[in-house]
């Protein structure tokens, strides 16, 4: 089996976001994640979302089309067309986000823009009834983590495909979600 990690922060240490290891909450499910699906003896591939270079949609057609509407692949020219037909290679996938403002950090805001645009109407996909979980990591209050969850379930509305998990993670539930995250990874 093949999953592939998509993270969407640049943080390697945060000291606010969680103790006592310092290293940033992302990065913190980011490693919880892989260590599982290493049990499990997955194929693993993680891509760090905010080094790669992805651009805004300019919503660049005609009516707010652009050739994302029948090829399904972007105009633009950056990382976006490699990432997304790589995903075909894989049996399922985990997002892991911040949450900033109460929405999803902007590095994912822009990479699940353009992917719903590529894929959503596209009756080819081969992402459709692929399983992912989405994890949202909140600082201090964990306020806006339910917000951003429900952001991957409109996308998954639109995509298709099968969440098999969503989970809202503060420094004060790591613990406790690891189990959530152990729970949600035995699905795949
Ligand atoms: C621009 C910005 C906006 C944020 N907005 C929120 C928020 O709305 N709710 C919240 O609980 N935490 C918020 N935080 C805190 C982050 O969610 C927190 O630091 C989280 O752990 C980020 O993941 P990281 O540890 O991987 O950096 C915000 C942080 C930043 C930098």
């Amino acid at each position: 089996m093949k999953i592939l990690i998509l993270s969407f922060s640049n943080n390697t240490v945060n000291k606010d976001s969680f103790i006592p290891n310092e290293k940033g909450l992302t990065l913190a499910c980011v490693d919880e994640c892989i260590n599982l699906l290493k049990e499990k003896n997955t194929n693993i591939e993680y891509i760090c979302m905010n080094k790669k270079n992805i651009k805004k949609c300019m919503a660049c057609g005609e009516r707010g089309w652009g050739i994302c509407l029948e090829q399904h692949k972007c105009a633009m020219n950056d990382d976006f067309n490699e990432i997304y037909n790589s995903m075909s290679n894989y049996d399922g996938y985990i997002f892991i986000t911040p949450v900033y403002f109460w929405e999803m950090s902007e590095s994912a805001k822009t990479f699940f823009d353009r992917l719903k645009r590529c894929d959503a109407f596209n009756d080819e996909s081969k992402l459709r009834n692929k399983k992912f979980m989405a994890i949202a990591c909140a600082g201090g209050s964990g306020n806006g983590t339910e917000n951003t969850l429900q952001a991957f379930d409109v996308f998954n509305h639109f995509m298709k495909m099968d969440m098999i998990g969503r989970l809202p993670v503060t420094r004060f539930n790591f613990e406790e979600q690891k189990e959530e995250m152990k729970e949600c990874i035995s699905k795949f």
